[in-house]
């Protein structure tokens, strides 16, 4: 491990959140291994993103990002990794055509494999082990040998996330998302006629208008039914995030070829902390997750460290208060930014902040208080003449029972029927399906807020 590169300038911050390998030689030579292997996308793929999430910081585009909580490396299935597809694509179908506005496509997929946990042991009748950090640290089973952490898992980690991601690129290339054959895309696991019914009309209304463009032959066909699909995981193990971190040829700076868009997690966002030194020297855009202990100062502290340039589509905040406090939280948040004069994408992860525990110990997520912090965040943005630009959800293409309430109105007894997570409770394919709709109708009905008039001057003043 060379120390002295500036991508690893964060080995002399306090980190949180990182495995202790027991076998040091072994974890060097797993890394050794891992920055000997070809890049999982390319720096024009993640200027091309950060250019679209600059275009949706100012209103012209709305981006969907979604996927696991945790993905795991035996769901590296075909039929997993097309259900996910699946339901992220027919989401973005419903948000294009109802919302009326170009949708920026992203998974928390072929990476999401490491996570960050409140406690770092777990104890079972009178058994004590290191918590389950995710497939990329350490094994779910409740054994020791399953629980230390092991660096070979990083290369299963990498690998797993070349298939899913080689998968994903075929099946795009090979049609699976274009809107020629909206066959591919019938609806699963939906037995709710109103929302089939939409679906149907929506569909069919796409067909009919591709239709119509090729019959007059005027549109670029090809241009407008081509599908972009962009990867996300959070950039929590910092050892295997460093060595997919690469310099290429043209261009200046270092760039995280293992995902397009890494993010920090609300618990690893501290400024002075190895998380942000390591993010700061990346030139991929970067999320920010924001939970209610977020202060808009330090925020903004955290903006001048990570982007010091106000380049557009760098930042993105993701939102995360929970229905109760969105109103208290983002309100401060907003204003703080306006004032500075510094634009970023705002997010709103309408999960994180919602999760509850039921009677059994069950962790889960009401429909309803996903869909009021969404509404109140729409709401509060348009309110202080700033606007939502997207939606970060977990969910899954599966018929999973995870989440309460929606269209089947599904009750906390109910939840065990088919309850998978090895992490936090996904919304399953109708939910998802459901949400697209609703927020579809929030985007047609909000309408486009102008840009804060004194931004770049705000901004001049504020880096005096
Ligand atoms: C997550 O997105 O799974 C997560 C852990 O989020 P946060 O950092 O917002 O708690
Ligand atoms: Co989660």
């Amino acid at each position: 491990m060379d120390a002295s590169s500036p991508i690893m300038s964060w080995l002399a911050k306090p980190t949180l959140q990182q495995p202790e390998y027991p076998d040091v030689a072994h974890r060097d030579r797993v890394l050794d291994k891992l920055r000997s292997l070809p890049p999982l996308v390319t720096s024009w793929e993640i200027e091309r993103l950060k250019s679209l999430l600059a275009d949706a910081a100012a209103g012209k585009r709305f981006v969907l990002q979604g996927g696991d909580c945790a993905e795991s490396l035996a769901d590296c299935t075909p039929d997993a990794i097309t259900g996910k597809l699946k339901i992220l694509l027919q989401m973005s179908l419903v948000l294009v055509f109802g919302g009326h506005k170009p949708v920026v496509r992203i998974g928390r997929i072929a990476g999401q494999y490491a996570k960050p946990r409140s406690a770092p042991t777990e104890t079972r009748d009178d058994q004590t082990l290191p918590s389950y950090f995710g497939d990329l640290i350490n094994e779910y089973e409740f054994t020791t040998d399953a629980r230390r952490p092991n660096p070979q898992l990083m290369v299963r980690g990498y690998q797993h996330a070349a298939m899913t991601l080689n998968f994903i690129r075929s099946l795009i290339d090979g049609g699976f998302a274009d809107l020629h054959h909206p066959e591919y895309w019938d609806l699963d696991f939906c037995d709710n006629a109103d929302l089939q019914q939409e679906y149907l009309e929506l569909v069919q209304g796409i067909s009919q208008s591709i239709e119509f463009m090729e019959s007059v032959g005027e549109a670029p066909i090809h241009e407008l039914t081509r599908v972009e699909f962009f990867t996300s995981h959070e950039g929590l193990n910092l050892l295997y995030e460093s060595a997919g971190t690469r310099t290429v040829p043209r261009r200046t700076g270092y760039y995280n070829l293992t995902t397009h868009f890494p993010w920090i997690g609300d618990r690893t966002r501290a400024l002075t902390g190895a998380h942000v030194e390591y993010f700061r020297q990346i030139r991929n855009p970067i999320g920010i997750k924001v939970g209610p202990s977020a202060d808009p100062d330090e925020l903004l502290s955290l903006c001048d460290v990570l982007d010091p340039e106000g380049e557009p589509g760098r930042i993105t905040l993701i939102h995360r208060f929970g229905a109760q406090a969105v109103q208290t939280h983002l309100t401060g948040l907003i204003d703080g930014f306006q004032n500075a004069g510094r634009r970023v994408l705002w997010l709103c992860d309408p999960m994180h902040g919602n999760t509850r525990s039921t009677k059994s110990g069950r962790k889960t997520r009401d429909y309803e208080a996903i869909l009021a912090e969404l509404d109140a965040s729409f709401d509060l943005h348009r309110n202080h003449g700033s606007h939502l630009g997207g939606v970060h959800f977990e969910l899954t293409g599966e018929h999973v029972t995870e989440c309460t309430g929606g269209a089947r109105r599904l009750t906390d007894e109910q939840l065990s029927a088919n309850y998978r997570s090895t992490c936090d409770p996904r919304l399953n394919y109708e939910q998802a399906l459901e949400l697209a709709f609703r927020i579809a109708r929030r985007i047609r009905s909000t309408p486009a807020t102008p840009p804060h008039a004194n931004d770049s001057e705000a901004h001049a003043q504020r880096s005096e």
